[in-house]
């Protein structure tokens, strides 16, 4: 039963979307099990780069069943442009599972989600405006609409109601909008019920046979362990689970047949949004590090924020997710560098911290203890094997391994599928 997870181990951006293309052709299902189409999966394969949002990185690789779970929040109408599009270039989207208890992005909870974060003003997180947090909300609360209901006009009608009853005193008399028309809303959703249907699927039947079966399954997370909304940096997160147990919750499969939790690592650090970031550079290495490594976000073309490697980050991520592998990327962005600071621990109120303080206060106030490594300027982008890379790049790698308490198995060096150094067999 060879169930891998593939995840953020920092603030999403790591790279999982050619991580996950990479192991694509070796798997048998490639599984999203939270988020929605906050994600921007860039993957590179040849000349050819595309930009995923809501699908799951898998769906490049023909021989793979990409399955969206019912963890995953589903705006229709994302779905059926993003496949469009791929089709458009000739990828064949066929295969493709969705769970029929994943829950629904309305479009007034993308309008929920912006006009609460013009609400907050100062205090806005910075989320992507795609509904992820009100969908979710909706979910816990119990009013959420789910892909089957699609299937039964006269429950659907009854579940937007129940939404909207609520939501429309909200927005008309908080926030001074418009109240939205349930009979739209209903109509709106059933023109995209036909077009969903084939792909409508029990997935964790399908996915728990194709385990007993010996299949390989790839779970592949969205944003990252920081933006968990029970292990991240609360409130300044997303609201899902993007750590490993939100795999198993996430696509209707026990923990005990999880085998792998592989970690995608950036070799520096970027956040997009709002909350804190330690290492975050203000100065002319952080402006380097955006442009060298194009750190723009896929979803929204905001620029991220850029810091250093932060240790006590990732020796976090390999706690709360139970990593047994890092995949570390872009250590090409690194080239050039005479020194390289990594944050080896926090400096809180004047006392050392080698681990991520549980309060948000104390994190806030964290200030990185750095230790200087010795950089290279050779191009590693050709590098095949570990043995190929600078010596002082090896090293670098070496360092942030011990530090960071997982084996890193591989080391991407550009953003093409075969610009990896593969270390250990994932498989
Ligand atoms: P994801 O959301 O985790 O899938 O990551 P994104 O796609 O949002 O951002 C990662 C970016 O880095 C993409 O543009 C990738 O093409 C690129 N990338 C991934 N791995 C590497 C690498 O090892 N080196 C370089 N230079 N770029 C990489
Ligand atoms: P991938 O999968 C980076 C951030 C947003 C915001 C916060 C909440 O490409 O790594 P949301 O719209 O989810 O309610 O926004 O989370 N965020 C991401 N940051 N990468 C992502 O996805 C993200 N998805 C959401 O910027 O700070
Ligand atoms: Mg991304």
């Amino acid at each position: 039963m060879p169930a891998l997870v593939l995840l953020g181990a920092q603030w999403g951006d790591e790279g999982k979307g050619k991580a996950t293309d990479l192991l694509g052709g070796s798997v048998d299902y490639v599984v999203r099990y939270q988020g929605g189409n906050n994600a921007g999966h860039t993957v590179v394969v040849g000349d050819q780069k595309y930009a995923l949002h809501l699908l799951p990185s898998g769906i490049l690789s023909p021989d793979c069943v990409p399955v969206i779970g019912n963890g995953v929040v589903v705006d229709p109408s994302v779905l059926l442009s993003e496949l469009s599009g791929l089709n458009d270039r000739g990828v064949d989207t066929s295969k493709l599972l969705i769970s029929g208890n994943a829950h629904i992005i309305t479009p007034f909870n993308v309008t929920v989600d912006k006009v609460t974060e013009r609400f907050l003003g100062k205090r806005k997180i910075g989320t992507t405006g795609r509904g992820i947090g009100p969908t979710y909300a909706d979910k816990i609360n119990r009013v959420g609409i789910r892909v089957q209901d699609l299937y039964d006009e006269s429950i659907l009608t009854q579940k937007v109601e129940a939404a909207l009853d609520f939501k429309n005193q909200v927005l008309a008399k908080l926030y001074n909008r418009r109240a939205i028309s349930v009979a739209q809303v209903v109509e709106e959703l059933l023109g995209y019920a036909d077009q969903i249907e084939g792909f409508v699927a029990d997935t964790t039947l399908i996915l728990n046979n194709a385990l007993d079966e010996d299949k390989v399954v790839l779970f592949e997370g969205g944003q990252g362990t920081l933006l968990d909304i029970d292990h991240g940096t609360y409130p300044f997160v997303t609201s899902s689970n993007p750590t490993a147990g939100g795999a198993c919750t996430g696509a209707g499969v026990g923990p005990t047949k999880i085998s792998r939790v592989i970690g995608i690592l950036k070799a520096y650090t970027t956040r997009v949004g709002a909350g804190p970031f330690p290492t975050e550079l203000f100065d002319a290495d952080g402006e380097a590090l955006r442009r060298i490594g194009g750190e723009r976000g896929v979803t929204t073309g905001r620029d991220r924020r850029c810091g250093w490697f932060d240790a006590v980050i990732a020796r976090y991520a390999t706690r709360v997710n139970g990593l047994t592998d890092f995949f570390l990327t872009k250590l090409d962005v690194l080239t050039g560098w005479e020194q390289i600071p990594v944050c080896v621990a926090y400096e809180i109120d004047g006392k050392r911290v080698e681990e991520l303080p549980y309060s948000q206060t104390d994190f806030h106030h964290a200030k990185p203890v750095y230790e200087n490594l010795p950089g290279w300027s050779e191009d590693i982008t050709g590098a095949k094997s570990f043995s190929d890379l600078p010596k002082n790049a090896q090293a670098y790698v070496k360092a942030l391994e011990e530090m960071s308490g997982a084996p890193i198995s591989a080391i991407g060096v550009g953003p093409g599928r075969d610009e990896t150094i593969q270390i250990n067999s994932f498989l």
